[in-house]
């Protein structure tokens, strides 16, 4: 590739800002240049992105992931393949991870990103497990913040999405008891089957109370929530003393931030001697290799699978972010362009 023939760019732009809901008319899908590389930046041609939660949460002011400009690009984080180089660093035709953006093409400075070891894009591996906002936040939430141990009593929300796969299979590695929850039949089908967990509940045709009560009533050592609102409220309710709770997320209530359910059991923490603590990957910068290091040998072991969903194109974006909320995938959600 040349200066003088650079591709068009496609990509997704945030119209207005959610009430609350997210719909296809807060976006739009445009065509524009790309911009020319400088010295130490690429062009990249962007291969896969992820289709995270927190891309939801920049759509509000104030956003803790930086906030979504309105007309102004979408961030995301993916892989592409290197088009031009004005770096030492890389070279046309590598592959590289980091921020890719909804959209088909992006020109970035280099610092911006890690060569991948592959000579095609592999995204379940490089984006599903070793990715920061998927295998790096399960690896640290469940092992330095839960402190998992063999035969303890786990249970994930949230367990059939990017982040909840991989918590449960890391977790029955540990040798633990692990209790999945996500929505409807298939998903708790794909729990059992699928991932292996030991138990399943389906959050919305089951009461998770009960269910939790029936198979580990006052023994749950570890609570690794993606979710918040009434699902941790039943968790604090069958605590094992000295149990750990790593707040991950809290999906439920990313369409209402205004008015959020916060637990109001949390008085169970004091009678349990128990912890609840949140978390993001960033706290763990430091100790990234050595996740990477883990997480890849669990995977060509297979002791880890990588469960995928696939949406074509950046016109599947909008209906992409809206899946995050209405069930509409199971495992990591990507966005191949
Ligand atoms: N702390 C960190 O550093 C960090 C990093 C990455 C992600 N996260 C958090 O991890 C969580 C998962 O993120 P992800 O990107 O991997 O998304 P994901 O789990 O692939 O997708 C979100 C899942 O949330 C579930 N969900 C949506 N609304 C729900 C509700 N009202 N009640 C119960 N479940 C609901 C849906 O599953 P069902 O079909 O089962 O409803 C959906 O599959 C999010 O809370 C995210 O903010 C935190």
């Amino acid at each position: 590739m040349t200066l003088t023939n650079l591709p068009k760019n496609k990509k997704a732009i945030l119209l207005k800002r959610p009430q609350n809901e997210i719909t296809d008319d807060l976006f739009e899908i445009i065509d524009e240049e790309c911009i020319e590389p400088k010295d130490e930046e690429l062009l990249v041609r962007v291969d896969t992105i992820a289709i995270d939660a927190w891309i939801r949460t920049t759509f509000d002011e104030g956003s803790y992931h930086d906030t979504s400009q309105l007309n102004q690009g979408i961030g995301a984080l993916g892989i592409g393949e290197v088009l031009i180089s004005k770096s030492d660093k890389f070279k046309e035709g590598d592959f590289v991870s980091g921020p890719m953006g909804a959209q088909t093409h992006i020109t970035m400075h280099s610092a911006a990103y890690q060569k991948v070891d592959n000579k095609s894009a592999n995204p379940e591996l490089n984006i599903g497990l070793l990715g920061l906002t998927t295998g790096l936040t399960a690896y640290f939430g469940l092992l330095d913040v839960g402190k998992v141990k063999k035969d303890e009593f786990v249970v994930v929300s949230g367990a059939a999405g990017g982040v909840g796969i991989i918590v449960c299979q890391l977790a029955k590695v540990k040798g633990a008891k692990v209790i999945g929850i996500a929505g409807g039949e298939e998903k708790r089908n794909f729990l059992l089957n699928e991932l292996k967990v030991d138990y399943a509940i389906d959050y919305k045709n089951q009461n998770v109370r009960e269910e939790l009560e029936s198979i580990a009533k006052d023994k749950i050592d570890v609570f690794f929530d993606n979710v918040g609102g009434e699902i941790l409220n039943d968790v604090l309710n069958n605590l094992n003393t000295g149990a750990r709770i790593a707040i991950c997320g809290a999906i439920s209530q990313y369409n209402n931030f205004d008015n959020i359910l916060g637990p109001n059991a949390y008085l169970k923490l004091a009678e349990r001697y128990s912890r609840m603590e949140g978390f993001t990957v960033m706290h763990f910068s430091e100790k990234f290799p050595e996740a990477i290091n883990e997480l890849t040998k669990l995977y060509n072991n297979g002791d880890i699978i990588v469960p995928t969903h696939y949406e074509e194109g950046i016109e599947s974006f909008p209906k992409s972010i809206q899946m995050l909320f209405n069930g509409g995938h199971k495992g990591k959600l990507m966005v191949r362009m």
